[in-house]
């Protein structure tokens, strides 16, 4: 039996509950096995939730992109690790062997050095998905940079904030990106961002669309002219296990964006055990996830857990509607892909088309097929089981989070019986629990509570960076001891962790996380309004979509409210990105509040979801006659 590679059910119960009797000694044995260290640790694991401080495998050395890279060369130096399928089916993919990969690499770390990043600075990323956006990445990992990747869909002010919340010295960039048919200035944007970021001092930038742009004397480089100038080999800077690797902003529901900070060694480890194991990937297979590196499902899985196993991984630069409904199966047939990862808002959207998309394509290489990032209501898994695996390709429903690292709960494909909604068992090494209101964990089964984890595992993040007191407010408040999700779910029987959704304020849009706080703020920076609140609401392809509920000002003049609504949408497009536009604006004259002033945001959900048959008790309620108000005009 092996600790790394799990087979069959009875395997996997086996290597869970050792896992979970000596965690120590089952990481220590991951690690020993499959990964090269420069140095050995001294303790695999300390941890304190109390503080909360996690540390695994202290005193190692090592360098990710080794092992990511470097030590594949000699056995799999000819191999494809990166295919690179560009936005316009009509250019050519790009295959990228290891050898090359790591040429790539170490030419573009050569680059940042020399323009001045040393270990510890922070890079922002700001690319669309082209190779350079891979190899970015691993050239800020192997010098030790600490990268910060903002998804390319993110607006000039989202962008601005999370460079200057983590005091990014360069940013590196491309004239701008390609989305189906259309272009977007990403440069344009950057410059806007950098108006009000004094820390970057160097923006490098890829020629992706050969744009006219602007380019700032002394700041602004292309990038295409110093990596061919540059060495294309680079020693692996030596970093301590629990250095920091990358920065990712998630929202919350509050405040700020989230830089969860994720360290070097433990991520490693599990993002590449989680891959193997849940993908069931073997030597020769194409593993394709069409998520963006700018989200953490892109960097687990297509970049570190994949490599780290010598994968061939697929990059996809477009969308699943260019040119048409049938470019993911156009690409599964195109490269023969075995497993196929995707969201699930993907899956509804492709599931609504002709069925004639899916037909013509040669589906028969994918062996495993994935979902991640929300829910997945049974319809679509049945679309997704039936249209696409034809019945006999398994479905793992894959739960974790940004701050989780990797794959939490998930089915492990020909281990694990399948149910329709449900993500199935906990992976080896995590032990999750569902906890009451009171603060009390239910053991039972079935069982109905908030979703938490019990125990270390070695992807966790560390802290927010800046902030660990609110690294311990939000994710070790809640109940003792423990880390809480952010989500509810429930356990049936057999022990199978369904998930049901966000408890807090947090809204996940087309898979999106999106706090409704900088929503809101966005919304009352316009000058006619007073106050807004935003709630979810059931949407068919989205999962959930926008409701805002907007006070306008008293100003006695006369508003055109279509006019305004436009106006709402592109405030928060410029302060957020279009993910954030509300598909619903209702104007009100006030909003359901506590005696406290609290928004009874549990009203106004109900009135979005057209639930208003019982409301629960409003007599705690400032002013109940305002719901009236509300259900009468709601949308
Ligand atoms: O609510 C859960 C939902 O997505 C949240 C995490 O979002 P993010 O940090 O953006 O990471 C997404 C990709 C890992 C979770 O708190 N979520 C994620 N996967 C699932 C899910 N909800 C239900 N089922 C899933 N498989």
């Amino acid at each position: 039996m092996s600790n790394y590679h799990i087979k069959n059910l009875e395997e996997y119960y086996q290597v869970y509950r050792k896992s979970v009797r000596d965690p120590e000694n089952f990481w220590e044995e991951v690690a020993e096995e499959h990964f090269v260290w420069r140095k050995r640790w001294n303790k695999v694991l300390e941890w304190d939730f109390t503080k909360p401080e996690v540390k695994w495998f202290e005193g190692a050395q090592l360098n990710i992109t080794e092992n990511c890279i470097d030590r594949h060369l000699p056995t799999r130096g000819n191999k494809t690790a990166i295919i690179f399928e560009p936005n316009d089916p009509k250019e050519e993919a790009q295959h990228i062997t290891y050898r090359e990969l790591h040429e790539r690499v170490c030419q573009m770390a050569n680059v940042l050095r020399d323009k001045g990043i040393q270990k510890g600075d922070r890079v922002c990323i700001y690319l669309p998905m082209i190779p350079e956006l891979a190899v970015a990445v691993l050239a800020c990992a192997r010098i030790g940079a600490i990268h910060s990747v903002v998804f390319a869909g993110f607006s000039a002010t989202a962008l601005a904030t999370r460079i200057n919340d983590s005091d990014c010295k360069m940013v590196i960039t491309s004239d701008g990106s390609y989305r189906g048919a259309k272009t977007i200035d990403l440069k344009g944007i950057v410059d806007d961002a950098l108006e009000s970021c004094d820390c970057v001092t160097t923006v490098l930038v890829a020629k992706r669309i050969q744009s006219e742009i602007f380019m700032k004397e002394g700041r602004d480089h292309w990038l295409q002219p110093l990596l061919d100038n540059a060495y294309k080999d680079f020693t692996a800077e030596v970093m301590n296990a629990e250095d920091p690797l990358f920065i990712l902003y998630t929202s919350g529901s509050t405040g700020m964006p989230k830089g969860m900070v994720h360290t070097t060694g433990g991520y490693m480890v599990y993002t590449a055990y989680s891959f193997k194991n849940v993908f069931q990937y073997r030597e020769h297979d194409v593993y394709w996830c069409t998520a963006d590196i700018g989200w953490i499902t892109g960097h687990s899985y297509i970049v570190y857990g994949p490599l780290a196993n010598g994968a061939t991984t697929v990059m996809f630069e477009g969308v699943p509607s260019y040119p048409d409904f049938g470019r993911f199966w156009e690409i599964v047939e195109k490269h023969k892909v075995n497993q196929f990862y995707t969201a699930p808002t993907a899956i509804r959207a492709l599931a609504k088309e002709n069925l004639t998309f899916v037909e013509k394509y040669d589906l028969s290489s994918l062996k495993v097929l994935g979902t991640v990032g929300e829910p997945i209501n049974e319809e679509a898994w049945h679309w997704y089981d039936d249209v696409i695996g034809k019945g006999q390709t398994p479905i793992v429903d894959t739960w974790w989070q940004t701050e989780t690292g990797g794959i939490m709960i998930s089915p492990i494909p020909f281990a694990t019986p399948t149910i329709p909604t449900f993500a199935t068992l906990p992976l080896p090494g995590i032990q999750p629990c569902l906890m009451d209101e009171n603060g009390q964990e239910i053991k039972g089964r079935p069982a109905n509570g908030r979703l938490c984890v019990k125990f270390p595992w070695p992807s966790m993040a560390r802290t927010i960076w800046g902030n660990h007191q609110r690294y311990k407010d939000t994710y070790f408040s809640a109940f003792e001891n423990m880390y809480f999700t952010g989500d509810g779910a429930l356990r049936d029987n057999t022990g199978y962790y369904r998930i049901t959704g966000r408890v807090d304020d947090v809204i996940i849009v087309s898979g999106h996380n999106l706090g409704t706080a900088p929503i809101e703020d966005a919304i009352n920076e316009h000058p006619a309004v007073a106050e807004s609140a935003i709630v979810g609401f059931p949407h068919d392809i989205k999962g959930n979509a926008l409701y805002g509920y907007v006070i306008l000002k008293e100003t006695g003049e006369e508003r055109n409210h279509d006019n305004l609504r436009k106006e709402i949408n592109q405030l928060i497009t410029e302060k957020i990105g279009p993910i954030a536009k509300l598909d619903k604006i209702q104007f009100t004259s006030g909003l359901p509040k506590t005696r406290s002033g609290k928004i009874m945001r549990r009203i106004l959900r109900k009135i979005a979801h057209k639930d208003t048959s019982s409301l629960g008790d409003t007599s705690t309620l400032l002013n109940p006659e305002v719901v009236e108000e509300i259900m009468e005009n709601a949308l």
